[in-house]
């Protein structure tokens, strides 16, 4: 990374000098970094014209997943959640980010009850009363990206999967009041893991949150298993997913051999999750996509 004279265009591309811009940033990076703290690269800091695009982008994306909330109920098939999204996303200028991402065959991501996400939406799995599904959508505009998940209950749902998603949301809540500069991902995490196990669930920890903005899946990999502390540094810019998967029964996924994508609880036990994609500013976060 290259040094900065103080009255140089600060590398952020806010147009100021670099004195009065990141300069006292970049000296509390490097006092972290010699701690041996795991700190974000420049590229990892989102810039304030950045985060006006990447806001867009979630625009559209909480505007798709509030029409699926109006439509979604028992007798719904995956597939036409799937077409909900589709033609919402592309109805107002955005590109549904999973779209043949990595080979990923659907717009958005339906996982029900043991599923512990990457559902696959099909024309076969007809939504039934009881069901609980994880609706996870996100959205490309103009390079920009967002991404939230939403669960919902699906007609009349027995009082133990309704714990599950209620937890599974506070745990969330709980997290992203741990969202805070200078503070660490794992503060987020412990939080979460201490909410969720004390309630009597477990946390998935093969798979979590990311960074994201610029890219679908971005550095660091958000982890709800590490602890207090520990982890990436939360500097103001970073941006990144809170998408903890809380299980009712243990914490073992398993991926399905035929498609290679859709994740099970190893138990089959339901699964929960929800998302969403928060923003490290000077004092506190903002949440960008819910
Ligand atoms: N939306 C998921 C996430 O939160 C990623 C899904 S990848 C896909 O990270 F290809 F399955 F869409
Ligand atoms: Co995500």
């Amino acid at each position: 990374m290259r040094r900065l004279k103080p009255e140089e265009k600060c590398w952020c591309g806010s147009g100021d000098m670099y004195r009065d811009c990141h300069a006292a940033f970049d000296k509390k990076i490097d006092m972290y970094r010699k701690k041996h703290v795991k700190v974000p690269g420049r590229d990892l800091i989102k810039t304030p014209q950045q985060v006006e695009m990447i806001k867009k982008s979630a625009q559209i994306n909480v505007a798709v997943l509030d029409t699926v909330a109006e439509h979604i109920g028992p007798g719904m098939t995956t597939l036409e959640i799937d077409e909900i999204v589709y033609q919402e996303t592309v109805k107002r200028g955005g590109v549904p980010a999973p779209l043949n991402y990595n080979g990923f065959p659907r717009s958005v991501c339906t996982s029900i009850n043991e599923v512990v996400c990457h559902g696959i939406p099909s024309a076969d799995r007809v939504l039934k009363d009881g069901d609980i599904v994880n609706v996870d959508c996100s959205t490309i505009l103009d390079g920009y990206f967002s991404d939230s998940s939403r669960m919902f209950e699906i007609g009349d749902v027995d009082e133990d999967k309704k714990k599950l998603v209620r937890v599974t949301k506070e745990c969330v809540e709980m997290g992203l009041e741990k969202v805070k500069p200078w503070g660490y991902l794992g503060d987020i995490a412990d939080v979460i893991s201490r909410h969720a196990n004390e309630n009597g669930f477990s946390v998935v920890k093969e798979i979590g949150g990311h960074g994201v903005g610029l890219e679908f899946h971005e550095e660091p990999f958000v982890s709800y298993v590490i602890r207090k502390g520990t982890g990436m540094l939360l500097a103001p810019g970073l941006m990144f997913t809170i998408e903890p998967m809380i299980n009712m029964g243990g914490q073992g996924v398993v991926t399905d051999s035929n498609d290679n994508w859709t994740v099970y609880t190893r138990d089959r036990s339901p699964s929960a999750q929800w998302e969403i994609q928060v923003l490290v500013t000077e004092d506190g976060h903002e949440v960008i996509s819910w």
